[in-house]
């Protein structure tokens, strides 16, 4: 499937930036740790060896074969030099009692390898003496090298580390990405599935008037009304669809002081007459003193609608219907109660589901096509409201939409 493979492909490409961005810190981080160790390393023994010529020096007027020089650190090496004449050295098994080899350089401190040693030497020329003092710092290169391979295990297994979290955070922070994508893409094939039933039965009802072109529009009467009510529900899911998925979006709220009685009011005045057509008894309760509350008028006006609506469709002849307010704990419960035909507990919890319709509605042939109360969900979510039911099948059921006084400016 087209998404699994959009999501793996973000996933490994996540993945990758992840380790390089920390690959990369940690392997500068270690090379400027390393090259300072080095520095630590090359300068303390370049002191020491200063320090041994310094000492070099304030005895080698005094020193004679009989009296050889004393060193700061035995494992120094001392040349000295009257002209080009050797006049002391000290005697080393590195060098097999040759001496080393002069290196053409005008740096007072050099580095250099001779055999399988490797060497730092201070030279310096004063008054026709030259004293070189020379040091083997095999000790001081391993220890570095030491610390290298430590630095280099260290970021094999930070890397390996660094790639199991990422890929821990990924796949959760993918999650929702993935669940929505997935709900979409279920609500895709829903709504379409939906979409296909009415246009199925037009384009039939229409095929079969083709097949009696002799009659007149009159004999037809009922195929038409009936393509034009498919239609007429058609139009309407289109409209819900709309309006969810224009929920489901971020929305603008237009807040502002209401008083939520004159809503219900009104609704109830323009419900009176279709109850009274329908032989239902509408009653409206207020049991609320401070009605006042600020929310989203025209929002909370279609929330109320979307069970008023649902109240009068799924009420008999002699029904009743109560729209009403309460108030508790700050909150005010709006309610829409009806003595209608009630919801199985297997169904109380799949109302709010898109496109959920109780199988007995739908062989009672009630028109509707089960998003009005996803549409209540996704609106209450958006005003702050909480949504509770209770219902029982053959007895009714009460809806109450708890409203905050003021929605919570996230
Ligand atoms: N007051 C009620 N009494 C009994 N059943 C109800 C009531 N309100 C909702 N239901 C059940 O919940 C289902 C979903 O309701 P919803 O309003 O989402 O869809 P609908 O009314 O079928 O279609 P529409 O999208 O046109 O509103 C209904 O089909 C019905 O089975
Ligand atoms: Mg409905």
């Amino acid at each position: 499937m087209i998404n699994k493979k959009v999501f793996s492909d973000t996933k490994n490409r996540l993945i990758k930036i992840n380790i390089l961005v920390v690959s990369s810190f940690l392997i500068i981080f270690s090379m400027f740790t390393f090259l300072y160790f080095r520095n630590i390393t090359y300068n303390s023994i370049d002191r020491k060896l200063e320090e041994e010529y310094e000492y070099i020096s304030m005895q080698i007027n005094k020193t004679s074969y009989l009296n050889p020089i004393m060193l700061n650190d035995p494992r120094d090496l001392v040349y000295i030099y009257k002209g080009d004449r050797l006049i002391y050295y000290t005697k080393s098994e590195y060098f097999d009692n040759i001496v080393p080899q002069e290196v053409n350089n005008n740096n007072l401190f050099f580095t250099y390898k001779s055999g399988n040693y490797t060497f730092r030497e201070f030279s310096l020329s004063i008054d026709n003496t030259r004293i070189r003092v020379i040091r083997n710092i095999d000790s001081e290169l391993f220890s570095l090298k030491q610390l290298l391979s430590v630095i280099s295990i260290g970021i094999a297994f930070s890397i390996v580390i660094t790639y199991f979290i990422a890929l821990y955070l990924t796949k959760k922070a993918l999650k929702p990405v993935e669940d929505a994508w997935n709900t979409q893409a279920k609500f895709i094939q829903d709504a379409s599935h939906e979409l296909r039933t009415p246009i199925t039965i037009v384009s039939s009802k229409l095929q079969s008037l083709l097949t009696v072109p002799q009659n007149t529009i009159n004999d037809e009467i009922e195929t038409i009304a009936d393509a034009m009510n498919e239609t007429r529900r058609l139009r309407k899911m289109i409209k819900d669809l709309l309006s969810l998925s224009k929920e489901d979006a971020v929305i603008k709220l237009n807040i502002e002081k209401i008083n939520i009685k004159d809503i219900l009011s009104e609704l109830y005045r323009d419900y009176i007459d279709i109850s009274e057509m329908q032989n239902k008894k509408l009653q409206l309760v207020i049991n609320t003193k401070n009605n006042i509350i600020y929310s989203d008028k025209i929002k909370l006006r279609q929330l109320i609608l979307i069970f008023l609506d649902n109240a009068f469709k799924y009420t008999k002849d002699n029904d009743s219907i109560k729209i009403g307010l309460e108030e508790k704990d700050n909150k005010i419960i709006c309610f829409i109660e009806d003595s209608g035909i009630g919801i199985s507990e297997k169904d109380l919890n799949h109302i709010f589901d898109r496109f959920f319709r109780s199988d007995n509605i739908r062989n009672q042939d009630i028109d509707g096509s089960g998003i009005g109360l996803s549409i209540a969900k996704m609106i209450s979510i958006n005003l702050n409201c909480k949504l509770i039911v209770k219902s029982k099948l053959n007895e009714g059921s009460r809806f109450e939409i708890i409203i905050p006084r003021e929605i919570n400016k996230k």
